[in-house]
Formats: structure tokens, C-alpha cells, sequence
């Protein structure tokens, strides 16, 4: 048990107790943050004349090659220490000697981890914020591709009207910019520098403490040092974004197995983006669809969980706290896995128009477009509303659409019908007539896909 805090203890620490206080089982993985962070400290204390510019030097390449080490495997981070901030430090002082002891000066684990929970997560908000980019320059291919792909638009999951792809799909890219828009929000709140917080109060070395903000890419440091230690809140607004972001593809799961139903037949999942059955060969299952919707549970219960964690406590650090780590770091790894991985079956998968453009015929969406058509003629809305009704009755019974029906037979509901109301009720003109901004006509969708290849090129 390597412990950085020995002195006032005249007794072992229990074996459980260590044990379950212990977080280098997973604080581990900003080893490279928690150095980065020491480096930041050392290059400060020197410029203020803490420590002398030798031992500075003695101490950067002490943990450049601690790094080496670790990045070549030669040293491993073991549960022997506490947490990351004793591995690196015993590890120096093992290396150099005493000028090691000198990297803590001025600093507590409080605000080392504090930066280093910091750090992390915004390199992970820069990471999601890189996959959603690429995820949307996908969603904006299908939609390029598609304006004139014409598919049921549906209200309680029934066939309500006619819609394109191109539009359906255009959906999604609204709800992921937002959430791109949420992660740079978040981000500029979140990057000021807690380091220099000290343990609560500050410290009575004179640090710079503008400097390491800078030295780390930080827009300043945190205002308030008790805040500084105890600060989680963009933590939190992260794992909110993740949930937001996990409930957007989830929706989006469940539209594609939807699609890809035997029903529906919507979608071809691309073979390397299935799975079959172990006892039924005709399957073809939408498992990463299934485990995109399945995993935003864990996303959220690990918001749940801060939220919860995180609730009354006292100012300022608490050992609560290091109850941060492991849901929200499955939560980062779960939430980019599913973006990228949606993204890849997304960008494989096959569309079947003629399908699509069937099922929005068959499912009387053009029904709204037909009884506009009387009006037009001068029947009132509701009368035409009645007649269309029963006639889409009358197409239930012979199992036709209601463009299927012969002229004469649309006469016997109402005389008003003329040839032309097969071209009114076609899809192409159902769909290109609705040119409201942000409607699927196409004129107007081929405005909105400017705008969003525009703002792909600017952000
Ligand atoms: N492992 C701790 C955490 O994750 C580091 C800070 C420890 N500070 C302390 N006062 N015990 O929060």
C-alpha cells in the first residue's frame, strides 16, 4: 500500500478500507491528464521562484519518462497505490529523489483531481463533438440523395402524410446539431482551471495561477477555489447531453428496426451491420439498432446517478465525489460507441423506394390532399372530408388505393372529380406542394439541405 498521507496514523489501514476507498482501479485513465496537470503546477512553481529552475528540469524529464514507461508498458499502473496522484508521485520520487518531493507544493489531490476529472471530460466533449460531426455529414448524404424519395410521414405510428426521406431523415439532423450546440455551450462554461483551488481555500504560496490556466488551454481560472474543488455541474450538463444525444438515436433505432421489420421492409441492414440465429436461418436481426435503444439506459442512470451522488453535499470536497468517475466514464465510452457505430450502419444501409413510395399510396396518405382537391372545387371542407372518408372505406374493402380507382367510380361519391385528380393526388405533387419553410416539398427541402451543408462547412 504506497499512501501519500502516513505521518498522523499510527495503524495500518484496514484491508477492506483500503480497498474501498482505492479509485486507481479506474482514476487511471487520465494518467495522462493528471501529468499534464503536474507539469503545468512545476513550470509554474519555478517561474515563482517555489522551486529552483533545476529542480524543475529534474522533475519534467522525472515525468516525461514516467510517461514513456507507462506508454511502452514497461511500468504498470498497479492497485498498489491509491489512486493516480500517489502512482505518479511515488514513481517520481522513486526516479529522482527529492526533488520529486517537492511536485505537490502548493496543491491537494482536491484540486489535482478536480483538473484532471476537467480535463478529461472536455477532450471528451471534443471527441463527441467530432463523431456527431461526421455522423450528421452521413445524415446529410441520405438526405442529398433522397428528396425524391417518397415514404409515409406517420402521426401514433399510423400512415398520416405523405413525407420524403430526404425530410424524415432531415429530423435527425436538426436534433444532433442541437446537440453538437449543446456540447459547445457546455464547453464554455466548463474550461476554466480549478488547479490552485489547494484543498479548499486557496494556498499561501504565491501561485500564478492565470498561468497554468493558460499552460493548459483554459479560458482563465475557476473564480472561487471552495467552488473549484467541488464543481461537477459540467459533468453533469455533459451526461445530460450524452442522455439527450442517446434518446435522439434511440428514436432512430427504433424507426430502423421499424423499418427493417418483415412488415415494414423498409431498409436493408447491411450484412456487416446484422446478426443472424443460432437456430433460425432466415434470420437477419437490427442488434446494434436493439443495443443502441438498450444502452441509453446505462447513459442515463449514470446522470441519475450524479444527480443523485452529488445532492446535498456540503462545500466543499467530499469523498462522494469520487463516486464521478466510473458510470460517467462508461457513459462517454458507451455514448461515442453508439454514435459511430449507428453512423457506420447507417451509412450502409439500403433504402427500397419503391417500397417505401407503395406503403405511402396504400396507407391513404394523400387522403388530406384529395379532400383539399374538392374544396378547391367548391365543396365545403367537411363535406369533403365525409366523402374522402368513404371512399378510403371503399378502397379498405377492395384493397386498392385511392389513385387505383377509375374515374367513374370517384364520380359516384361526388361529380366535382375530374381527370385531374389523379395528377392532384399523386405523391410527387402531395409532397412538392408543401413548400412551408422546413416542409419536404422539395424546393423548400433543397433550401433547408444549404443550410445544412452551410452550417457543416462553418462548424
Ligand atoms: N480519488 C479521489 C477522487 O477521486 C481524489 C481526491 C482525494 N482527495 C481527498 N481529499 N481524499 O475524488
Amino acid at each position: 500500500m504506497a499512501q501519500l498521507w502516513g505521518g498522523r496514523f499510527q495503524k495500518e489501514t484496514d484491508k477492506l478500507v483500503y480497498a474501498f476507498n482505492a479509485s486507481i482501479g479506474f482514476d487511471q485513465k487520465f494518467f495522462h491528464e493528471d501529468v499534464m496537470g503536474s507539469v503545468a503546477h512545476v513550470k509554474m512553481l519555478s517561474k515563482q521562484g517555489i522551486i529552483t529552475e533545476e529542480e524543475r528540469d529534474v522533475i519534467l524529464s522525472g515525468l516525461d519518462g514516467i510517461v514513456k514507461d507507462v506508454d511502452s508498458g514497461k511500468l504498470s499502473i498497479t492497485d498498489e497505490y491509491e489512486d493516480i496522484h500517489s502512482f505518479v508521485e511515488a514513481n517520481l520520487i522513486d526516479r529522482i529523489g527529492d526533488a520529486g518531493k517537492k511536485l505537490h507544493t502548493g496543491r491537494s489531490r482536491n484540486d489535482q483531481v478536480a483538473l484532471d476529472m476537467r480535463l478529461f471530460t472536455r477532450k471528451e466533449v471534443k471527441e463527441t463533438d467530432g463523431l456527431l460531426k461526421e455522423f450528421l455529414q452521413t445524415i446529410l448524404s441520405v438526405m442529398e440523395a433522397n428528396v425524391d424519395t417518397y415514404m409515409p410521414g406517420f402521426t401514433h405510428l399510423q400512415k398520416a402524410q405523405p413525407v420524403t426521406l430526404a425530410h424524415h431523415v432531415g429530423a435527425y439532423f436538426e436534433m444532433f446539431k442541437r446537440d453538437r450546440l449543446r456540447l459547445h455551450d457546455l464547453y464554455e462554461r466548463m474550461n476554466y482551471c480549478p488547479l490552485g483551488s489547494g484543498a479548499l481555500a486557496g494556498t499561501t504560496y504565491p501561485l500564478d495561477r492565470e498561468f497554468t490556466a493558460k499552460e493548459l488551454d483554459f479560458y482563465g481560472p475557476t473564480a472561487n477555489s471552495m467552488d473549484g474543488v467541488s464543481d461537477r455541474d459540467y459533468l453533469l450538463e455533459y451526461l445530460f447531453t450524452l442522455s439527450v444525444i442517446m434518446m435522439h438515436l434511440s428514436r432512430f433505432s427504433e424507426e430502423v428496426i421499424i423499418w427493417n421489420s418483415n412488415e415494414y421492409g423498409f431498409v436493408e441492414i447491411d450484412d456487416a451491420y446484422s446478426t443472424g440465429s443460432s437456430i433460425m436461418p432466415q434470420k437477419k436481426n437490427p442488434d446494434i439498432a436493439e443495443l443502441v435503444r438498450g444502452k441509453t439506459g446505462r447513459v442515463y442512470g449514470a446522470l441519475t446517478s450524479l444527480l443523485t451522488t452529488m445532492k446535498g453535499i456540503p462545500l466543499a470536497y467530499n469523498k462522494d465525489m469520487q463516486e464521478d468517475k466510473e458510470l460517467s466514464f462508461d457513459a462517454m465510452d458507451t455514448a461515442k460507441g453508439c454514435i459511430a457505430l449507428f453512423d457506420g450502419m447507417l451509412s450502409t444501409m439500403k433504402f427500397k423506394k419503391e417500397v417505401m413510395a407503395d406503403s405511402a399510396m396504400k396507407g391513404f396518405t394523400n387522403a388530406t390532399d384529395a379532400a383539399d382537391y374538392l374544396v378547391n372545387k367548391g365543396v365545403p371542407f367537411r363535406d369533403a372530408h365525409g366523402i374522402i372518408g368513404r371512399i378510403v372505406l371503399y378502397c379498405i374493402e377492395k384493397g386498392i388505393a385511392i389513385d387505383e380507382m377509375q374515374l367513374s367510380e370517384l364520380k359516384e361519391f361526388a361529380p366535382e372529380f375530374e381527370e385531374d385528380i389523379f395528377d392532384a393526388i399523386s405523391l410527387k405533387t402531395c409532397v412538392d406542394k408543401r413548400l412551408t419553410t422546413g416542409a419536404p416539398g422539395k424546393e423548400a427541402m433543397e433550401e433547408e439541405i444549404k443550410k445544412c451543408r452551410a452550417y457543416l462547412e462553418k462548424n
